[in-house]
């Protein structure tokens, strides 16, 4: 693995490699799809079971909290079980609490099925990119954990569809039932696959190991990277969560921990689960303008993380992420004028035209940028021994920030109106994209044991800059 040229790591594509990342990365499927199944849902559940307004909020903020638990967990059944069984638990879980949502007879019930599908979703939020991304030749490490992303945003767009679909009968348990079907073949595909290499050496199994590298590469000179990985090992004892205060892991975790907080303050899921209602409150009132508006959004999003893929292992990360952050600063700022000077101008149809066409760059600057880096590096820059863990607070960090930023949307526009809200957000995403410029680094091409060693030198991220 240290030819510079790109050669040989462009070279070891196998078939074996894309069904173990397509597999893995139907983990996303699940985290989109049951994220984004609740906005039609709840309609219903809501009347079924007579929901005040409060209860409402906890019936759809359920899952979140679930997932910061799931993500508590995660990061230390990822080292210490495995990357492969931690994505199985948290299929047989995810299964379990759709069995229990489904049949649901009352709220009590409905919300441990759903926290439990939160548990499973913020296990494989981050285990199926850290599996994809030490398993994936480097060339193509990009593009392949940011596959998961992609699952993601398709998740959220058939969710709307599935609910789009079964709105007319209020067949609100279908809509969960659905969920099964990715999360069987996510069971089924990792019973049958192996767990990544690099766990597999950081538990002294060799034979294992090198087995998989050398699946994995399509050749049986696999010894390169296997003592690239292994002095990584050598170097990094531990595995402890005090090692999480290494001098060494302090930089990553600045980065990772920061990137998880600014994906979510952004404030992109209050447009994932909000849409309908900011279009609404641009003036589009009929129920058909702002679902085809919503799909709209939906769309957007699978399409630019779909260009992203293709160009994050081309042009890199720290550019898609300057260019999307750029991007939602812009759209933000005029979303929120918009709101502020929609009074003052024709009133109702411009603010519908500027709310779609802002929401619509919004979200294709972040799934350019935020979307898929974010998962993306923080499965590349903490340490092998330690990268459960590291990954785990990371992702509690995010599922909180998306906690706190959904149960407060609605409540902040009530305080300082739409417009502040997506000033708000302009500013926070202003904040992101300087912080992405000072101290994000750039990891196209390397292997992760070249940018561990980067960290563990001591180096500042930015002197990362990845092959050319
Ligand atoms: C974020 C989610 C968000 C999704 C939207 C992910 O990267 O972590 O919170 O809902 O992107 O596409």
């Amino acid at each position: 693995m240290k030819v510079r040229d790109g050669t040989v790591k462009r070279s070891a594509l196998t078939p074996f490699v894309i069904i173990a990342v397509a597999v893995a990365a139907v983990g996303g499927i699940l985290f989109g799809y049951d994220t984004g199944v609740i906005s039609g849902a709840i309609l219903f559940i809501t009347s079924e079971f007579a929901l005040p307004p409060t209860l409402e909020e906890i019936a759809t903020s359920s899952v979140l909290v679930g997932a910061i638990l799931g993500a508590i967990a995660g990061g230390l059944l990822a080292d210490r079980i495995g990357r492969r069984l931690s994505i199985i638990a948290a299929s047989v879980v995810f299964l379990a609490g759709t069995g229990i949502v489904v049949g649901a007879t009352d709220l009590s019930i409905f919300l441990v099925g759903r926290v439990l599908i939160g548990i499973a979703i913020g296990v494989a939020s981050f285990v199926s990119p850290l599996y994809i991304s030490e398993i994936a030749p480097p060339a193509f490490r990009g593009g392949m954990v940011s596959l998961n992303q992609l699952f993601i945003t398709f998740g959220i767009l058939i969710s709307y569809g599935v609910d789009f679909l079964f709105s007319s009968s209020g067949d609100w348990r279908a809509m969960f039932a659905l969920g099964a079907v990715p999360a069987a073949v996510l069971l089924i595909g990792m019973v049958l696959l192996p767990d990544s290499p690099r766990w597999l050496l950081s538990r002294q199994h060799m034979n294992r190991a090198i087995a998989v590298l050398e699946k994995a590469r399509g050749t049986g000179d696999v010894f390169g990277e296997l003592d690239d990985i292994k002095k990584a090992i050598g170097m990094q004892k531990g595995g402890n969560w005090s090692d999480l205060l290494a001098s060494s892991i302090r930089m990553p975790l600045i980065v990772g921990l920061g990137l998880a907080v600014l994906q979510q303050l952004t404030g992109i899921n209050t447009v994932i689960y909000y849409a309908p209602t900011i279009f609404q409150f641009s003036g589009l009132h009929s129920a058909g303008a702002s679902i085809a508006a919503t799909a709209g959004v939906g769309t957007v999003n699978v399409i630019a993380t779909a260009v992203a893929v293709v160009l994050i292992d081309r042009v890199g990360r720290r550019p898609l992420l300057l260019v999307g952050v750029a991007g939602m600063v812009v759209s933000l700022a005029v979303l929120g004028a918009g709101f502020a000077f929609s009074g003052t101008v024709q009133g109702g149809s411009l603010l519908g035209l500027i709310t779609a066409v802002s929401l619509m760059t919004y979200i294709a600057s972040f799934a350019i940028g935020l979307g898929p880096v974010f998962w993306l590096l923080i499965s590349e820059i903490y340490p092998l021994t330690v990268r459960g863990r590291a990954m785990g607070v990371t992702t509690i960090a995010n599922w909180a920030a998306n906690f706190l930023i959904t149960v407060t949307f609605l409540t902040l526009v009530g305080a300082i109106g739409q417009a502040g809200v997506f000033w708000l957000y302009a500013l926070v995403s202003i904040i992101a994209w300087f912080f992405v410029f000072r101290l994000v680094p750039e990891t196209k091409g390397l292997t992760l044991e070249e940018i561990e060693e980067h960290f563990r030198a001591g180096r500042h991220p930015r002197e990362l800059k990845g092959l050319p």
